[in-house]
């Protein structure tokens, strides 16, 4: 079973929140984290790429970092962890992105992947004069498909003539080609045609399932992928993704996520619904805006493993267990102490990854 780090490439990485940790994102925390992941036998990172915040007074992710160089970055100060880059494919033409993967490739041979986002928040790109308009939505995988092809064909061939609906590619070059042959691809869409698109160009699919301390909660989406991907006869695994809040008894563990729940910045929480926006009449202490937030709002609705040491080393065990999981991505409320518990604490218990501990 591989593990990943969502490293925390936005303020306050998945915690909207007043009670939770306050911090900015940079190269110098990132850097730490990566390599304390590595140091645990972590087999990946991922960061994704956010092009506006949520405000409220946290100010939800409105500090963001771009993620490619922040990756090639983090690929000079690292040796073995796989690095996943995220692309937004309205922003970064593909013949440039699939140059920007070789290019980390050439600082970390072997460990570069591009996770590819078609983008759902509109204003993310209305912002730059960069959104094509709603039309996108209903095509926004045609255009991803064509997109990755163009730089499949690149990464294969070292030129393209592609042509399609939203890429034409005129004799199109580019070297050097990756050091190993290929760059892995991966996806992170919940829909039908997110499964698709994956199991026809990707290597992996993230799915988050939500819920508090369900850990098989996903299983019917990896079953969906699980036949998606055997429509195109090829491996597609896929990673949950998670957040781990973990003390060292249940009851401290559940009394921080009750306090980040309590915290919830409900300004930022309805900038992302827009549900907030839409109700006039619930005012700032309204019970509606604290208490009857969906359990797993306060976090973007990841799934939240809560509980001592020992109780979440058993639901990710639970997790892995799932038929078709290869992978579980890791979020913390506190990204520093939350990594050093679980790498010293939490994984030595976790079954599914003794074989990967013994191998180190
Ligand atoms: C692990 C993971 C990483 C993601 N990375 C990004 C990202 O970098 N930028 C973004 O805008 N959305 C990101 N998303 C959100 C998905 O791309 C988004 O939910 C997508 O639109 C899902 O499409 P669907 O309609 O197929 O479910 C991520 C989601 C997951 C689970």
């Amino acid at each position: 079973m591989d593990i990943g780090l969502f490293i925390p490439i936005g303020n306050n990485g998945w915690l909207i929140s007043e009670n939770a940790p306050q911090y900015k994102p940079s190269f110098e925390m990132n850097k730490k984290l990566v390599q304390t992941a590595e140091g645990y036998g972590f087999d990946f990172a991922l960061s994704m790429i956010k092009l506006r915040g949520f405000g409220g007074k946290t100010e939800f992710w409105d500090y963001n970092l771009e993620s490619f160089t922040l990756m090639s970055a983090l690929a000079a100060v690292t040796s073995k962890i796989k690095l996943f880059a995220s692309t937004a494919i309205l922003t970064l033409p593909p013949a440039m992105v699939a140059r920007m993967a070789v290019t980390i490739d050439s600082v970390a041979p072997g460990r570069f992947g591009v996770n590819v986002v078609t983008g759902w928040a509109k204003g993310e790109y209305e912002q730059m004069g960069m959104w094509p308009g709603d039309a996108y939505f209903g095509h926004r995988y045609d255009y991803a498909s064509e997109y990755v092809q163009v730089m499949k064909d690149l990464w294969a061939e070292g030129k393209s003539d592609f042509k399609g609906e939203h890429f034409q590619m005129e004799d199109c070059h580019m070297q050097p080609k990756p050091s190993t042959g290929k760059i892995e691809i991966v996806g992170a869409g919940q829909s039908a045609r997110g499964m698709e698109f994956v199991s026809n160009y990707g290597d992996y699919n993230f799915v988050t399932a939500g819920g508090l301390n369900k850990p098989t909660k996903h299983a019917p989406t990896v079953e969906a992928l699980v036949e998606a991907a055997a429509k195109t006869g090829r491996d597609v695994g896929a990673y949950i993704l998670c957040m781990v809040i973990a003390d060292e008894t249940d009851e401290k563990a559940m009394a921080k996520w009750q306090s980040y729940r309590e915290g919830a910045d409900v300004d930022a929480l309805a900038w992302m619904s827009d549900q907030g926006a839409a109700d006039k009449t619930a005012g700032e202490g309204s019970t509606a805006r604290h208490i009857n937030l969906p359990e797993g709002a306060v976090n973007l609705g990841i799934g939240t493993f809560v509980g001592s040491y020992e109780t979440v080393a058993k639901l990710l065990d639970e997790a892995a267990s799932v038929p078709g999981t290869k992978g579980i991505m890791l979020t913390f409320d506190d990204f520093e102490q939350g990594l050093v518990n679980f790498g010293e604490k939490v994984q030595p218990l976790m079954a599914c990854r003794q074989d990967r501990l013994v191998a180190a």
